[in-house]
């Protein structure tokens, strides 16, 4: 029987010594000290030990009982100080790791072309002012000498909201000239840019929602040379001061007289190309003086003030600005085209 203690003793040591887990450090107690453990096997032996035998015996089994608890304790603390320790090794942080990169969103093309313009009227003295999107068909088109039986107003070219047609998305941002006439009396210097909706089929260069910039100037003694000195300042502020800009006479129903303002083509200057449909020339802008009749209509004496006012489409300025060959592009919003700028 001292035999068989002794044993388990040897095999115990051997075995808590080698184990790697919690797991198996628990499996090593049951199997040694537990109710059907080895060591409880050989003291179920004890009752066929002579008298004189018997405390001998048992006295060497509570020490090898002991000396196997003390060595599960003592293997549990330096299983406990490794898992410790490889935790602590997996967790460190290297802080001169390089960090992972967050992508970070830069302006839009149309807003950093419209900022541009902005700066070019804000240093001209102009104030920047803002109108409704959803507008009244009065302010969009009858006080804007456009009345009723216009083509503009047609069904087939804006976007009516109510039945009667008496409100609508707007089709220009002229209709702020009216909000800033009718609330301010002379000298106006204002810039307005916003989303304007005309009832388009999308391509290339048409959009049923697209920007319009609009400017007015009212005061004193204002004539049309201070409306083509204002605009080729806006051009050669934007394109360069090389940029040619031709004035060529037009009719809208809120000025007179009135005129579209071309730039001339700045890949082929003039001889003809793709780019410019063989013009030479590319559309920028529509203006004009002030219609005595939509100044008198807000209050302001047309015999004392007069005015000029332009409006200005931001995609094609964009467009142009950038190189940008579809007016698609602008709005689909792809990372791939906004990162480029
Ligand atoms: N609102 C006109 C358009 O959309 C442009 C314009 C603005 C013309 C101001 C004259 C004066 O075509």
């Amino acid at each position: 029987m001292k035999q068989q203690l002794e044993q388990i003793r040897t095999a115990a040591m051997k075995a808590l010594e080698q184990a790697a887990s919690p797991e198996e450090l628990e499996a090593l107690r049951v199997q040694f000290l537990g109710k059907k453990g080895e060591l409880t096997a050989v003291l179920k032996m004890m009752g066929g030990l002579s008298a004189e035998e018997r405390p001998v015996m048992g006295q060497l089994a509570n020490t090898v009982r002991a000396e196997i608890e003390q060595k599960l304790d003592a293997s549990r603390n330096v299983l406990k100080a490794k898992l410790l320790e490889a935790k602590l090794r997996s967790e460190t942080l290297d802080v001169t790791v390089p960090g992972t990169r967050i992508p970070q969103g830069h302006r839009h093309p149309m807003n950093l072309a419209l900022d541009e313009v902005k700066d070019v009227f804000v240093g001209m003295g102009f104030d920047i002012v803002d109108g409704p999107e959803v507008e009244l068909s009065d302010y969009n088109f009858t006080r804007l000498n456009t009345p009723e039986g216009h083509p503009a107003r047609d069904h087939s070219d804006t976007f009516y909201v109510t039945e009667d047609d008496e409100v609508l998305l707007r089709t220009q941002t002229s209709p702020i000239q009216i909000r800033v006439m009718e609330t301010q009396q002379p000298p106006i210097r204002m810039f307005a840019p916003g989303r304007v909706y005309r009832k388009d089929e999308v391509d290339a260069t048409h959009s049923p929602m697209f920007h319009q910039m609009e400017g007015l100037v009212v005061d004193k003694g204002i004539t049309m040379t201070d409306l083509k000195g204002c605009l080729e300042q806006m051009v050669k502020a934007l394109y360069g001061p090389d940029a040619v800009v031709r004035f060529r006479p037009h009719h809208f129903p809120f000025t007179e007289p009135s005129c579209e303002v071309d730039v001339q083509c700045f890949e082929c200057h003039g001889a003809g190309c793709r780019t410019c449909k063989g013009e030479g020339w590319i559309e920028l802008l529509g203006a004009g003086m002030v219609h005595p009749k939509v100044l008198a209509g807000c209050g302001i004496d047309p015999e004392v003030y007069s005015g000029f006012a332009f409006g200005v489409g931001l995609e094609r300025m964009a467009m142009r600005r950038f190189a940008i060959s579809d007016m698609r592009l602008i709005f689909e919003n792809d990372v791939r085209f906004l990162e480029q700028f």
